[in-house]
């Protein structure tokens, strides 16, 4: 037998209500905040990620799927939503629109990961991007929305944790105090923080181990080395915080695993968990248009995991609103002219806005009916050659088990009555 990929899954009828449930709040929160959405290819150009997410990362380096296409080009399946929709900014001349542009997507994103709960090889994002302003007001807007898709879908004890990581211009200075500070302490770290000292030492400082995770608490902090105007920035940005009453806090170990993050960073993590639980991260990359060939062009945006949701909504015990019956009728029939005229009928109802199901085989009536119920339709229309020969249909209340022989247009009335 055959069966899902590792780290995969199928998302069955029975879990979608929690998906539209996701999709719905996601979609509403961007039309109010005036985000329209974008949809980009599932794979790319391989470069667009190894230029746009970093090579020193653990996303180029252990996670993408590349594969060489037959023409010989290496394409990569979208291991993260903001690299392609930057690439969308640039290839459709979106500079040209009022700044900034607001997109958001809801994409399926892969990533060769160690799966486990909450941590999958396909899994689907939901996010969305300011593109083109640099003001710390649209960090502040974007930084809300996140808040508010957690509060709008009734998720409770949630955090909101920010630091700032500064520029090009500030951060080589910190990175430099991060190495001198590390150096000294190389021997008592994990062999991974060991290797990434020297190409990638901010990562240090997210270690999950506990040895580096000490080493972390007492390790230099970014916001105390940053340049004037990203230490304005910050100030600026916390202002707004402060005015919309969000209640952030700030963690000088935010560092974020995408290496495109200029200035603010920030991620809404559960109560209680470790970071492979967190919600959502995002944070300002006004580096990265430059760096796929545009001109410097500051943004900001997040970006959150469905499945993520779906678990702490099933955790929390939050109710969402059950999907509507797989039809408003059933339609069974008893003898080949019937089950002919139950084709028609079907046809005609569906034409008409009632959702029909056609019973698929000629079994008893009473398989039928069962089957019915089972569907959890409300209604069941029953044709028998006597009902082809007078033109009638019988209709029947499933619940009640109550019938009514009537005319195909007076049961079309009464279905509608109840759609
Ligand atoms: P990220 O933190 O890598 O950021 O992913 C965003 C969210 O996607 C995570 O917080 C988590 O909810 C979910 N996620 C990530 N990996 C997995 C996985 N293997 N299984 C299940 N869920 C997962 C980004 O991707 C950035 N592009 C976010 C961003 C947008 N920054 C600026 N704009």
């Amino acid at each position: 037998m055959y069966q899902a990929p590792r780290g995969t899954s199928d998302i069955l009828p029975e879990e979608h209500p929690y998906w539209t449930y996701i999709e719905e709040k996601a979609s509403e929160l961007c039309r109010l905040h005036g985000y329209r959405r974008i949809e980009t290819p599932v794979f790319e150009d391989a470069r667009l990620f190894i230029r746009g997410v970093g090579e020193g990362t653990d996303i180029v380096e252990k996670e993408m799927y590349t594969f060489e296409d037959r023409g010989g080009d290496l394409m990569t399946l979208r291991p993260e939503g903001t690299a392609p929709v930057c690439r969308a900014y640039l290839e459709h001349g979106m500079h040209n629109l009022p700044q900034p542009v607001r997109l958001y997507y809801i994409a399926p994103i892969f990533r060769y990961e160690r799966p486990q709960a909450g941590r999958y090889r396909q899994h689907q994002q939901f996010g969305f991007e300011a593109i083109g302003e640099g003001d710390p007001a649209l960090d502040a807007e974007v930084i809300d929305m996140a808040w508010q898709l957690f509060a709008r879908l009734g998720l409770k004890g949630l955090y909101l944790v920010l630091n700032s990581i500064g520029c090009p211009k500030c951060r080589p200075g910190y990175l430099a105090q991060l190495r001198s500070y590390y150096g000294k302490i190389a021997a008592g770290l994990c062999p991974d923080c060991q290797a990434r000292l020297e190409r990638n030492p901010l990562r240090l400082l997210d270690c999950k181990r506990e040895a580096c995770q000490t080493a972390a608490e007492s390790a230099p902090r970014s916001v105390d080395y940053l340049c004037p105007e990203c230490h304005e920035h910050f100030q600026r940005l916390r202002v707004y915080l402060d005015l919309l009453k969000l209640p952030y806090q700030i963690n000088h170990r935010l560092v974020r695993g995408l290496d495109y993050y200029t200035r603010t960073v920030f991620e809404v993590q559960p109560e209680g968990e470790g970071a492979q639980s967190t919600l959502g991260g995002g944070g300002r990359y006004d580096g990265l248009i430059e760096e796929l060939g545009g001109r410097p062009t500051p943004a900001v945006g997040f970006a959150a995991g469905i499945e993520r949701m779906v678990l702490n909504l099933k955790r929390q015990g939050i109710s969402i609103p059950q999907g509507p019956p797989a039809a408003d009728v059933y339609l069974a029939h008893v003898g080949q002219g019937a089950k002919e005229r139950a084709v028609e009928l079907a046809s005609w109802l569906r034409g008409n806005g009632v959702g029909a199901i056609l019973s698929g085989s000629s079994r008893s009536l009473k398989a039928q009916l069962r089957q019915a119920n089972a569907l959890g339709v409300a209604h069941a229309l029953i044709l028998g050659e006597d009902e082809v020969k007078r033109g009638t249909v019988i209709l029947r209340d499933m619940a009640r088990g109550e019938q009514q022989v009537m005319t195909p247009e007076q049961a079309l009335q009464a279905l509608r009555g109840v759609v």
